[in-house]
């Protein structure tokens, strides 16, 4: 039920440091060690490559999935949309793990192409929100999210929760494998946790951001790098479904290779930088698209942060940035859609669990 809130999609934004907190519990052992199942970490490190296989918000969890897996457990990973995937079937490597990610677990997209790398007889893992769903019990493996049902259209805290179980697993697998981490991923998430804690206390700021920037525009980007980029996607999915403003995720460095054509007097560019090795980059691209007379909105993250900034976030580890960045992008979209009067939970044409292909 979603008691006193007006919607579920607030309701869930709100869930998500307590999600944060019952996947660091769900994920730990006696001795309050992160473990994952044995046979899902020998899947793994036999593995020469993951194939990430999703749709939508939960492919956008993917991209920040691959990240981690490279980065912590040093696979090498591909992201796929699953509707192009089944029709166009990149080669595979020879020992290839399949993991999809779904909040539902009745995506029919991605269940298509389970049912084609099971004729291949490979392994696949299934990260779902929903215990016995059709893509669990079809995969060899299942890591759960721990979020509690999704009810809005919109997916928010099943998207945090991928991203965090995502991290757990690449931690852990980089363990097994004898990989130093660098850093204790119990007590980052914990930080983390706090950090949304923090954030879903500043709706003020958000509903000001989202009246100032989106109340009557027609369009909005998002650009970022890196982490960032990954997190505009997403960012510009959330705005899109909810407020049906036109929006668009872009790497800060494709600009100029053709959408800055499309910055006029007033569009709003939504900036993030919360990545040290990219934020002069991005700082640049502000600057090109302010010049061409684009009004700007930058969110960075305590550290980095300078005085042309509408936002900070608080710092937590760099690797999981999305896990925060993400939602103000969440509230922002809320607040547009609430001010352009559209149906938050329920929007136009969409449906919560996509069962057709
Ligand atoms: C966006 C959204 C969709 C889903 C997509 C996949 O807010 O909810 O993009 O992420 O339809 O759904 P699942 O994760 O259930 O496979």
């Amino acid at each position: 039920e979603k008691g006193t809130y007006p919607h579920y999609m607030l309701k869930e934004i709100d869930e998500q440091p307590l999600v944060m907190r019952k996947i660091i519990q769900a994920y730990q052992n006696d001795q309050n060690e992160l473990t994952i199942d044995a046979d899902i970490l020998a899947a793994m490190d036999q593995s020469d490559r993951v194939y990430i296989v999703a749709c939508g918000t939960s492919y956008h969890a993917g991209l920040v999935g691959k990240q981690f897996i490279e980065k912590l457990a040093g696979v090498p990973v591909e992201v796929h949309v699953a509707s192009e995937f089944v029709y166009n079937m990149p080669l595979l490597s020879e020992k290839p793990l399949f993991i999809f990610i779904s909040q539902s677990g009745e995506t029919a997209d991605s269940r298509a192409v389970l049912v084609e790398v099971k004729k291949l007889g490979h392994k696949a893992l299934t990260i779902t929100n929903v215990p016995g769903s059709t893509l669990s019990r079809e995969a060899d493996y299942t890591l759960l999210l721990h979020a509690g049902p999704e009810i809005a259209v919109a997916s928010t805290k099943a998207y945090t929760a991928q991203i965090a179980v995502l991290s757990i697993l690449s931690a852990v697998t980089a363990k097994a494998k004898g990989r130093e981490l660098g850093f204790d991923l119990v007590t980052e998430l914990g930080i983390v946790a706090t950090a949304m804690e923090a954030l879903c206390d500043q709706k003020e700021e958000m509903e000001e951001i989202a009246r100032e920037f989106l109340a009557t525009t027609r369009n909005c980007f998002f650009i970022g790098r890196s982490l960032d980029y990954y997190v505009g996607l997403e960012g510009a999915l959330k705005l899109k479904e909810i407020s049906y403003i036109q929006a668009e995720g872009f790497a800060g460095g494709e600009l100029k290779h053709g959408t800055i054509a499309l910055i006029e007097e007033g569009t709003p560019v939504i900036a993030l930088s919360t990545q040290e090795n990219v934020d002069l980059s991005i700082r640049g691209n502000v600057k090109e698209v302010a010049a061409r007379g684009a009004n700007p909105c930058i969110i960075s993250m305590k550290g980095l942060e300078t005085e042309e900034d509408r936002f900070v976030l608080p710092a937590v580890h760099e690797i999981l940035t999305p896990l925060v960045s993400v939602i103000p992008l969440q509230l922002i979209s809320y607040y547009a859609a609430l001010h352009r009067d559209c149906d938050v939970d329920k929007p136009r044409n969409l449906a919560k669990s996509v069962t057709v292909e």
